[in-house]
């Protein structure tokens, strides 16, 4: 068969989707093509919604700002998506529309693709930074992983606390304030950055100081622009192995591509390519 996919958004046109989904296709060797569908700011959403079923994708990606918004329309959600209330994958099942998020289990694959024993430290500690939607992928997805320790630290602390409560139960999680976090590195294994701080153009900001920290504890990052933040500068000065966000980007795609496909395709020299891509950005 020939792949009819896409990705829905507003703005998408500095996407690296149709990159990686149509590298993806080549290397599994089959025919179709990953478009951008932007969707079109004069038309209501319910409208956009209609022209794109229309469009018969086999399946397509969902970003911002319409990760919420299509839950509505669609035929059935898997349930780890509907505990977030965020759908970045939509497949195409014989007319049903079927709704996944593929970030958090992204985000695992990547951390082990870096360091494959990562996740099998006894009584592995984990330590989230950040409680938007990509942390609760990311908690979401450990915890599913039976990692019963995955302590947030958050501004807003409510916002850590209703993960923890979506959960259903709070296992040994604890919600922290980002100042008790950067006093308590020693106690992590891995220790999760997904707030906006340190983003371009903001690239000298750190949610934390990274100090003290416990000896081989993994420090990663989901921000990719820039590709090393400040956050991993420092973790990196402290002697402590780092992981970047570049790599978390190509395992969500990975898995929404095996979703659509069912071909899990390696990504061989991808994250080399996707570095040189986004360096010369
Ligand atoms: P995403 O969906 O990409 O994870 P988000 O939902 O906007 O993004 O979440 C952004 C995260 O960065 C939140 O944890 C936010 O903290 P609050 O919940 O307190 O808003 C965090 N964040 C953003 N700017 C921040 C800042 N200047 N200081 C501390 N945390 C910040």
């Amino acid at each position: 068969m020939e792949y009819h996919l896409a990705l829905i958004g507003y703005p998408i046109k500095h996407s690296l989707s149709p990159w990686i989904h149509n590298t993806f296709l080549n290397k599994a060797g089959l025919r179709g093509s990953y478009e951008l569908y932007e969707f079109d700011q004069l038309r209501s959403f319910e409208e956009n919604v209609k022209l794109l079923k229309n469009k018969k994708y086999d399946g397509f990606n969902v970003t911002v700002p319409y990760k919420q918004e299509i839950i509505p329309y669609l035929d059935e959600i898997d349930p780890i998506a509907d505990k977030m209330g965020a759908v970045n994958t939509v497949v195409n099942k014989h007319g049903r529309w079927v709704g996944y998020n593929t970030d958090g289990v992204g985000y695992v694959r990547s951390l082990e693709a870096a360091y494959p024993t990562a996740l099998s430290v006894e009584n592995c500690q984990i330590l989230l930074l950040g409680a938007g939607g990509a942390a609760r992928g990311i908690y979401f997805a450990l915890r599913e992983r039976g990692f019963s320790r995955v302590d947030i630290a958050n501004r807003t602390q409510t916002s850590a606390a209703a993960i923890l409560d979506l959960q259903g139960e709070w296992g040994d999680c604890t919600v922290l304030s980002i100042q008790e976090a950067e006093k308590a590195l020693k106690d992590y294994d891995i220790v999760i950055q997904t707030t906006s701080v340190g983003m371009r153009p903001n690239s000298k900001d750190s949610i934390i100081q990274v100090a003290h920290v416990k000896e081989k504890g993994i420090f990663s990052d989901i921000i990719y622009q820039p590709l090393k933040t400040n956050f991993l500068s420092q973790a990196e000065a402290e002697g402590a192995p780092i992981h970047f966000g570049h790599t978390m980007l190509l395992y969500q795609a990975q898995y929404a591509f095996e979703k659509w496909t069912g071909e899990r395709v390696p990504l061989d020299n991808m994250e080399e390519e996707l570095k040189l891509i986004l360096e010369g950005r």
